[in-house]
């Protein structure tokens, strides 16, 4: 669908193969459905209310599980992987950077700062990697955030916090305790650089909803200078439209296409049944993109949010659950900060004629 609603005919015959070429539910399957495409027996789940129940499971019911293969390619140290009372500490620590307000607009300050100083470095004449350039960004601010915190009194609580934690795992048997947690985050960091790059992918094929996102920017920067005020985080966050694309992105990006677990015991669902020590894939790119939750889903329709609410079962970009992704402010706020400057400072053309991976 267009940003006023009409279907083309090319868009249906690009639907149409899409649909043909894609793992998504096949009706002869049904929407959950027994697989061995990791090595491992598992139960794949593309129904939102299936994954929901496993995403809201707690650790007697599912535990966090990925097969071998999967867990090479991630990295033992991934965070999706860590489990109890490890799991918690390191959810609270990244969780209390946003509870904070004195850390809010620091690290608002820093990720501007870090965006700012990038771009400085941008010329007409080479073209430029958004995803090299974002995970520079990401980098910094991590490092920044982790390591290098500033004095007082909420910063020292933090830091004691931090080093408490990183004593604690200093008595486990793990080989290198503060590059454990570094790491993990960091992985974790990979994430908002693959959302910035899709979602200049995806304005840079959809015009109308690019000239309404910088006009929406532009007016809030103009007001800004006029004021003589600088961002704030609630300014970044409170663009509506802005909002809407990072949520589209996010809807038909699948950054973190799915999360597995591991049933502890046998678990029934909606008639399906799980046996323990199995493996259920709730696969969030199949809901995100079913015809049945989303009209047209492979069109970039950031407009289809202004009348949809983004807490429901059918959107879990971020997981859900005790799980539920405890940086997801920060996601969103980085990715504003980095449109924000992008679309006011910047006309961009993707290039086409050398594919980048
Ligand atoms: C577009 C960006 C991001 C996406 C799509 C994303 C997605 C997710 C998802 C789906 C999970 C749940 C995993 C599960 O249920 O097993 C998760 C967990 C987590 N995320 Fe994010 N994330 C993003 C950004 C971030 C950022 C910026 C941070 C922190 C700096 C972060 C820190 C974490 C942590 C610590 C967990 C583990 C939570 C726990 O197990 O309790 N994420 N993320």
């Amino acid at each position: 669908m267009n940003a006023r609603g009409t279907h083309s005919a090319a868009a249906k015959a690009k639907w149409d193969r899409l649909q043909k070429s894609t793992l998504l539910p096949q009706p002869r399957y049904g929407k959950v459905f027994k697989s061995h495409i990791f090595g491992s027996p598992t139960i794949v789940s593309t129904d939102a209310e299936v994954s929901k129940f496993i995403l809201q499971s707690d650790a007697k019911v599912f535990v966090p599980s990925y097969p071998k293969s999967l867990t090479e390619l991630m990295g033992k140290s991934s965070i999706l992987l860590i489990n109890g009372s490890l799991q918690k500490r390191i959810h609270g620590l990244v969780g209390a950077f946003f509870k904070s307000p004195h850390l809010k607009a620091q690290i608002t300050t820093d990720m501007q700062k870090y965006v700012l100083k990038s771009m400085a470095n941008w010329s007409y004449d080479r073209p430029i990697y958004i995803q090299d350039e974002t995970k520079n960004i990401a980098f910094e601010v991590l490092v920044k955030a982790l390591i290098n915190l500033d004095p007082g009194q909420e910063m020292e609580s933090l830091k004691k916090q931090f080093q408490e934690f990183i004593a604690g795992l200093m008595s486990l048997p793990i080989n290198f305790p503060g590059t454990r947690l570094y790491r993990s985050l960091q992985a974790r960091e990979d994430s908002v650089p693959v959302l910035l790059t899709l979602a200049v992918k995806y304005l840079s094929d959809s015009p109308s909803a690019l000239q309404q996102l910088l006009e929406e920017n532009m007016r809030l920067k103009k007001l800004k200078d006029q004021l003589g005020e600088p961002m704030c985080c609630s300014d970044y966050l409170s663009l509506p439209f802005t909002q809407t694309v990072i949520t589209e992105t996010l809807r038909m990006g699948n950054v973190i296409i799915g999360v597995m677990r591991k049933a502890m015991r046998d678990v029934e669902i909606k008639g399906y049944l799980i046996p323990k020590g199995w493996c259920a894939f709730a696969y969030f790119r199949s809901v995100h993109l079913d015809e049945s939750n989303y009209d047209w889903p492979y069109e970039f329709n950031p407009w289809r949010w202004q009348e949809k609410d983004t807490s429901n079962c059918n959107f879990t970009p971020f997981g859900g659950g005790q799980r539920l992704c405890p940086g997801l402010d920060l996601a969103r706020l980085e990715a504003s900060i980095f449109l924000h400057h992008l679309v006011t400072q910047f006309r961009y053309l993707l290039s086409r004629t050398k594919p980048y991976n």
